[in-house]
């Protein structure tokens, strides 16, 4: 028997204002889509900014359903829109941000297990990692250089 070990390695801002300047606006528009959230259950509220090669931001929040499992997160939001509406864009950089109504979140939120497999089939399919910053809604930002960082042992096409 042998152990394996893995290790990630994310980079940590102290707080907004120590993003580069193109991301702040990124995820000043993950605030902004944080404003479109349907939410009335959970009350937590999501938005997520997508980068595109071709430069365009596509914007997502979570959207809610009765029906609980019908609604859909902000990230695969964003996500699907960009895949259904700009085939042959590469996502670029994505910059999430989410708070709960009643309490101001101030730890970095990541996104949920079927947003990180969600955000794998793109890293594969496009053969270029996607950037993710996550956040709450202020305090430190946590930044990875490509999903893998975030799931370990990607379920991928290679085993079909
Ligand atoms: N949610 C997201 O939008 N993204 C995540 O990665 C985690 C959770 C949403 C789903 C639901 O509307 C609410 O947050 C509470 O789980």
């Amino acid at each position: 028997m042998k152990k394996i070990k893995i290790e990630s390695e994310l980079e940590v801002f102290e707080d907004f204002s120590e993003l580069p300047q193109e991301i702040q606006r990124l995820m000043e528009a993950a605030f902004e889509a944080r404003d479109s959230a349907y939410a009335p259950y959970s009350e937590f509220h999501v938005g997520t900014a997508l980068l595109l090669s071709n430069g365009k931001v596509i914007k997502g929040s979570n959207q809610e359903n009765a029906a609980y499992p019908s609604g859909l997160c902000a990230e695969r939001t964003a996500i699907y829109y960009a895949g259904a509406n700009f085939p042959d864009e590469t996502l670029e950089v994505m910059a999430i941000s989410a708070t709960a109504k009643h309490k101001p979140t101030t730890t970095p939120i990541p996104p949920c297990g079927a947003c990180r497999q969600a955000i794998a089939e793109y890293e594969v399919k496009q053969k270029q990692p996607v950037v993710i910053y996550f956040m709450g809604a202020s305090g430190k930002i946590f930044k990875s250089d490509s999903l893998s960082n975030l799931l370990p042992f990607l379920f991928t096409q290679e085993y079909l």
